[in-house]
Order: structure tokens, then sequence, then C-alpha cells
């Protein structure tokens, strides 16, 4: 029996300012490629992805279609463009899935070493049957709160925090769901998971991984070159 279909949505539309770039982030050099087609090799070369939606800057269609060539990357069914926050570009793109699509797993472009494992971790999470599954590190610095004056007000039990990453996987249907529901507030939503939470979702981690770091500033830039050996 075919197995349920994953598609992979890769948001790369921001526009990187933290970063500094003359381009927004997704298309800045990593290597010989940019931070966009390294993820995107890996999501075409595992086994268990079906598809892949891109969400790009406006105007930045043609140039994602010469990178998915230039990877060889088969899978990539469209580049569709992004929204004004994450949350949305998530929405655009989640409009062109396929209805063939069951799950989903939503990646930053701007995490270029997700590998193979990581990913099957996620897939493994969906299987049992979980509303979201997002990777989790352990946080090792102690976290607080500030408050209005900017002292400190509350101090975290650090035992039970988690710093999540993506790629974050859902039932399709559950994310569409959870969007529609928070159609108001989409701009703050710094993840998928948050939305899935608040619609009421059982969210389960599983391990992230340390390598798999967010690029944001050029001193993050550096270290995942470092990392990508
Ligand atoms: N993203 C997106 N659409 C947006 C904003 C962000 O697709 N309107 C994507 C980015 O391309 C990135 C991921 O969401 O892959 C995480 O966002 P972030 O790291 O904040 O990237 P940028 O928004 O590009 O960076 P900055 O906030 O520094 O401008
Ligand atoms: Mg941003």
């Amino acid at each position: 029996m075919r197995a349920l279909e994953t598609w992979v949505i890769v948001v790369a539309a921001g526009a990187g300012e933290r970063l500094g770039s003359d381009r927004p982030k997704a298309f800045v050099k990593f290597g010989e490629r940019t931070l966009v087609a390294a993820c995107l090799e890996t999501f075409e070369f595992h086994d268990g992805i079906d598809g892949i939606v891109v969400a790009v800057p406006e105007g930045f269609e043609t140039d994602m279609s010469l990178i998915a060539d230039d990877i060889g990357a088969g899978k990539i069914a469209a580049a569709v463009p992004g929204g004004a926050s994450r949350a949305e570009s998530v929405a655009n793109a989640l409009a062109c899935l396929p209805d063939s699509a069951h799950f989903v797993l939503v990646h930053d472009a701007a995490r270029p070493l997700v590998d193979d494992a990581l990913i099957t971790r996620v897939m493994h999470g969906l299987a049992e049957g979980a509303d979201g599954v997002v990777p989790a590190l352990a946080v090792t610095d102690t976290v607080k709160r500030l408050g209005p004056d900017g002292a400190v007000s509350e101090t975290f039990d650090r035992s039970s925090l988690r710093a999540v990453q993506t790629p974050q996987g859902f039932p399709v249907l559950t994310l569409r769901t959870a969007i529609e529901k928070a159609a108001g507030s989409l701009a703050s939503a710094t993840d998928c998971a948050s939305l899935v939470e608040a619609a009421g979702g059982r969210v389960v981690c599983v391990d992230g991984d340390p390598r798999n770091l967010k690029v944001t500033t050029p001193d993050d830039l550096a270290r995942a070159l470092e990392l990508a050996g």
C-alpha cells in the first residue's frame, strides 16, 4: 500500500534584514550554491518526501526555477510569492498543495543543515498521530522574563523549556484549520506549531539537531559554513 503523501513547504520569502545582504537571505551564497538550495537538495533526495512548494519573495520565481534545475530538484511543484509575514508565506504555499498531500513539513530556508535523520524523526512523530511535531533542543542558558520596567520579573524552570527548530510537521488539514482560525493574528506567529497549539492541537517534540541552526546574522552564516565543512 502507498504511504500517505508527505509534502514540504520551504519558506524562503523573508528579506533577511538582520543578515544585511544585498539580496533576500534565502538567495545568499552558501558554499557553491545558495542557502535555499542546501535544504532543497536534502528534501529532494529524502525517500519519504513526495513534493515541495517554496514560498519566495515577489519576483524571485525565475531565480527559484533556475536553482531547482541546478540541483535537479524534480519534486519542486511550485514557487509561490510569499506574504508579509512568515505565517502568511506558509498560508500562500499551503493553498498550492495538491489534495493528495496528507502531511506537510514546514521548513525555514534559513536552516541549510537539516539532515535526513531529523526529517525522518519528524515523519515518525506524525505517523504516530500527533497534531504537530517539532524538533526541539534542551535550553542550556537560564531564561528570564523582563517586566515593563526592564527588570527581571520571572525566572523559568529550564528543565521544562525547549528551543524549537524546523522542519515542523502537521497533518495538512490540521495546519489549514489552525491558520484559518488565527487569520487576524498571523503576523505575530514565529512558528507554525504555535498556531496549532492555539487551536487546541497536541504538539509533541522529537530530538532536534544542534547543527540545524537558523542563519540570522553574518556570524550564523559563518558558523553554518564551518559546520557544513
Ligand atoms: N519568511 C518568509 N516570509 C516572510 C518572512 C520570513 O518566507 N514574510 C521565511 C524566511 O525566508 C526564513 C524563515 O521564514 O527562511 C524564518 O524567518 P527569519 O529567519 O526571520 O528570516 P527573514 O525574515 O528573512 O530575516 P529578517 O527577520 O532578519 O528580515
Ligand atoms: Mg524575519
